[in-house]
């Protein structure tokens, strides 16, 4: 009798242990925050396609490309006035209002200055000037060395923003560069 109530005592206990190791959560389901610190993949290429503000006509593309030394930056536009246009790239990938102002300002994630692509001092985003030519085309290409495609300085999902006018490249906080003609989310791209 003793013993028997032993073999069941021991018998309860592997039931209870089948039960609660499977309602315990599998390992790799814990938490979305390991996740996606184990699955993402490094970014090595976007795009930004141009789409013009209310009452422009300025269209494009821009494609960043990880490269020894930095992120390629490759822009073509076209539906511009000939001379220099600004771009950047602006704090928030939110084209909805038809003035492009909800793009936000420059992307600074370190809260500095505004200055040109090449000085020592400048917002993230600052990406100094496309050069328009007669024909209203522009082409613009650099190897910049502070746009990431990855880590806390990203700039997938922000925005491109080209302006009107020429960035003066010294002017606080956006360079001067006029209104905003066109606009665009950059996104993940196939590498
Ligand atoms: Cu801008
Ligand atoms: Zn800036």
């Amino acid at each position: 009798m003793r013993k028997n109530f032993v073999v069941l005592n021991g018998v309860i206990a592997i039931i209870l242990l089948i039960i609660t190791q499977s309602c315990a959560p599998k390992s790799g389901q814990q938490s979305n925050a390991g996740m996606e610190k184990a699955t993402t993949p490094e970014v090595t290429k976007a795009i930004c396609v141009l789409t013009p503000t209310d009452g422009s006509h300025v269209t494009g593309t821009v494609t960043f490309t990880k490269v020894d030394g930095g992120v390629q930056v490759v822009a073509d536009v076209k539906g511009l006035a000939p001379g220099k246009h600004g771009f950047h790239v602006h704090e928030y990938g939110d084209i909805s209002s038809p003035d492009g102002k909800s793009t936000g300002g420059h992307f600074n994630p370190e809260n500095v200055n505004h200055g040109g692509p090449d000085a020592a001092v400048r917002h993230v985003g600052d990406l100094g000037n496309i050069e328009v030519g007669a024909d209203s085309t522009g082409h613009y290409e650099r190897v910049d060395k502070m746009i990431m495609l990855n880590g806390p300085h990203s700039v997938i999902g922000r925005a491109i923003i080209v302006h009107s006018g020429e960035d003066d490249l010294t002017s606080q906080p956006t360079g001067a560069a006029g209104s905003r003609v066109a606009e665009g989310v950059i996104g993940i791209a196939k590498p």
